[in-house]
């Protein structure tokens, strides 16, 4: 079994690292310039196991795809070129390579069948299967929810108007790209905003889409070129950084060419409410995307109560951390409204209190959320990440402020998301 073994960190820290690109964003890029016609360059791509995903499942389905110098060129005959794959395509951990798939292939003229790893088997898929069949895929499941998803496209899809009835950036990008190729106009409502990454770059390849506060607007049919995309570095994989720079005890950390897209953010709102020193500089834009640096520096942290849905959801990939965060601050810290973390890689509600817990941390388990009391003192433990990579980062970071010694069993995983985490703690104790 593969282990990893943290010890406290026991010195000043004063650092800048950078984090590699967005999974979100990489995936996306990856799609769309399946979808494209002609050449597209993605930079500062994510090299994970998640992303590995997504390319093979086009080169499968006859586009070109190649890395050379941390970038992808893609070569693509367009999204009405492309051909049946002669096997399964396997989406590994992947929900995002799954669940987005779905929408390309429902509206693609082969049948097909995409399988997933024990996680992936086990997380739900009707909320995808649902829409598509709507727009006239022929899609089936085990139990009509999970993996394997054999589906049959429709060159004739119709639009349709859909209201999510999740909060699921997924979902609504399977609808979004299954939309491209519908006959007609799709509307989606969303009445809590999800991360809006595949509409921000479908505009930056030159498909328009409306998109307000809460309607997505796709006309179908639609033909796109080729574009260069560069991806910003990864909030989800900062977000380790930043809390562990705030509850040392002597710490500065600067990551930098973060994505501050404010549909992700949600986690740094929630820590200044909290007490956090926290800047924010050099801002810009970059396909559509805020990106800037980002400094913490150690701070007193105050529990506080999150149970909008709204804010949940801006954070839902960084709860996780966040629990560790409030195992250090003053008072108690309320969760609720996260009940969608328990159908994460896993159930993020069960394993972080587990494993936090036995490190010493005061979790109480909610149906759909947690109490934590603040104030613990932390010491090394011998935990498991459930093979879940956020559950394995956290408890690593976790490792660093614990008295002592911790073993993380399961470790690999961190290779979903961030294949360079344990080299970037590692030079933090040289
Ligand atoms: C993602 C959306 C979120 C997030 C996941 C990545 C995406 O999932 O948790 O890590 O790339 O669209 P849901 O759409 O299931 O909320």
């Amino acid at each position: 079994m593969n282990k990893y073994l943290v010890r406290k960190l026991n010195k000043k820290l004063n650092t800048t690292i950078s984090v590699p690109g967005d999974k979100s964003i990489t995936h996306r890029a990856i799609i769309l310039g399946g979808l494209a016609e002609g050449e597209t360059i993605i930079n500062n791509y994510l090299d994970s196991d998640d992303c590995r995903r997504t390319i093979n499942a086009f080169r499968q389905m006859g586009v070109k795809l190649e890395k050379i110098n941390n970038k992808i060129y893609i070569e693509s005959k367009g999204l009405n070129n492309l051909i049946a794959p002669e096997n399964v395509i396997d989406a590994g951990n992947s929900g995002t390579t799954m669940r987005l798939l779905c929408g390309v292939i429902a509206g693609q003229n082969f049948y097909s069948e995409i399988i997933g790893d024990e996680s992936l088997s086990k997380r739900p898929m009707r909320r995808v299967i649902d829409p598509l069949r709507k727009m006239g895929a022929e899609i089936s499941a085990v139990n009509d929810m999970y993996p394997p998803i054999k589906i049959r496209g429709n060159t004739n899809l119709n639009p349709i108007t859909y209201e999510l009835p999740v909060p699921s950036a997924q979902v609504k990008s399977a609808i979004i790209l299954a939309s491209l190729q519908a006959v007609g106009t799709t509307v989606i409502k969303e009445p809590i905003k999800t991360r809006d990454h595949t509409e921000l770059m479908l505009k930056h390849f030159g498909v328009e889409i409306i998109n307000t506060y809460s309607t997505i607007t796709i006309n179908g049919k639609t033909r796109f070129k080729g574009k260069t995309v560069y991806v910003p570095g990864d909030f989800s994989s900062a977000a380790f950084f930043i809390v562990l720079g705030l509850i040392l005890s002597d710490a500065k950390i600067k990551i930098e060419n973060v994505g501050l897209n404010p549909t992700r953010t949600g986690l740094l709102d929630c820590l200044k409410k909290m007490g956090a020193n926290i800047t924010i500089e050099g801002t810009r834009l970059v396909n559509n995307e805020i990106v800037g640096n980002i400094i913490v520096e150690s701070s007193k942290l105050n529990g506080i109560d999150i149970t909008e849905p709204q804010d949940i959801t801006n954070m839902i990939d960084e709860i996780p951390i966040l629990c560790l965060a409030a195992t250090q601050a003053n008072g108690t810290t309320t969760i609720r409204n996260a009940k969608e973390l328990r159908v994460k890689e896993s159930d993020r509600i069960r394993t972080i209190s587990t494993e936090l817990n036995k490190m010493g941390a005061k979790i109480i388990e909610l149906e759909d959320g947690f109490i934590i009391e603040g104030g613990t003192k932390l010491k090394g433990a011998n935990v498991d990440s459930y093979n879940d990579h956020r559950i394995a980062m956290t408890l690593a970071i976790s490792g660093l402020c614990a008295e002592g010694e911790t073993v993380i069993n399961n470790s690999n995983c961190v290779s979903i998301s961030f294949p360079e985490f344990f080299t970037i703690i590692e030079d933090f104790s040289k």
